[in-house]
């Protein structure tokens, strides 16, 4: 029962995902693009059901994924079984602080959580050391945590063989799509300038 519940909730948390990715995608052609395309969306996932749907489907899966890691630790044999915890633990620690940063960055500061919220970090030092990491593992633990989950939903259909070169296509184009997704945070693409009201929150 908690695995199928954990499973939709995915499917929920996955189909916001894969939209919010994509938003972050187009950072590599403007910020203005980014801004734009976010601001529609919004228009979705900020209706209060729908916002409160995915905000409760986030607190579901970090408390079942913990569950789950602890539920089985010691037991995993193997690659993908490991990365699946080990994806697992680091998603349920990256939403809790991603979605509380952007909660409170909205409540308490008052800022509109845009591409320059994402952003400030990587430009006010020492604090890009912990930024690129932050969210160029977040996007690697998503591919790969479905990587898993094919891997797993596939084992009576594929050859082991077949099942590990699917799981190692999808980690690496999670890892080539991170990898834009923070350049063009960085700045990596053309010039960024961001507004001091959110280097602000960072001190500087
Ligand atoms: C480089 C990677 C990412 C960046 C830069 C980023 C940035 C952001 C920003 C700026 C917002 C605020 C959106 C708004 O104000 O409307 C946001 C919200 C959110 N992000 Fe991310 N995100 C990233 C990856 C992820 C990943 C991998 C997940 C899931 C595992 C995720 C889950 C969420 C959720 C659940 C929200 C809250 C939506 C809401 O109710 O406002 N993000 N993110």
């Amino acid at each position: 029962m908690l695995h199928t519940l954990h499973r939709v909730s995915a499917c929920v948390i996955g189909a916001f995902v894969a939209v919010h990715l994509l938003n972050h995608l187009l950072a590599l052609e403007s910020v203005d693009a980014h801004i734009a395309f976010m601001e529609a969306f919004r228009n979705l996932y900020r209706i209060p059901l729908v916002e409160i749907l995915l905000l409760a489907c986030v607190a579901f899966q970090i408390a079942s994924g913990i569950y789950f890691i602890k539920a089985r630790w010691g037991q995993r044999r193997g690659f993908f079984e490991r990365l699946q915890a080990l994806s697992g633990g680091y998603l349920a620690y990256f939403l809790l602080a991603h979605v509380g940063a952007v909660l409170f960055a909205r409540t308490v500061f008052n800022l509109d959580t845009n591409f320059n919220f994402a952003a400030a970090g990587i430009h006010v030092s020492p604090f890009q050391f912990y930024f690129v990491p932050y969210y160029f593992l977040a996007v690697v633990a998503i591919f790969g945590h479905v990587a898993c989950a094919i891997h797993w939903l596939t084992r009576n259909h594929f050859s082991l063989a077949a099942r590990n070169r699917i799981g190692y296509a999808a980690l690496s184009i999670g890892a080539v799509l991170s990898a834009l997704i923070v350049a063009a945070l960085a700045g990596g693409f053309y010039e960024i300038t961001i507004p001091a009201e959110y280097t602000a929150t960072f001190g500087a």
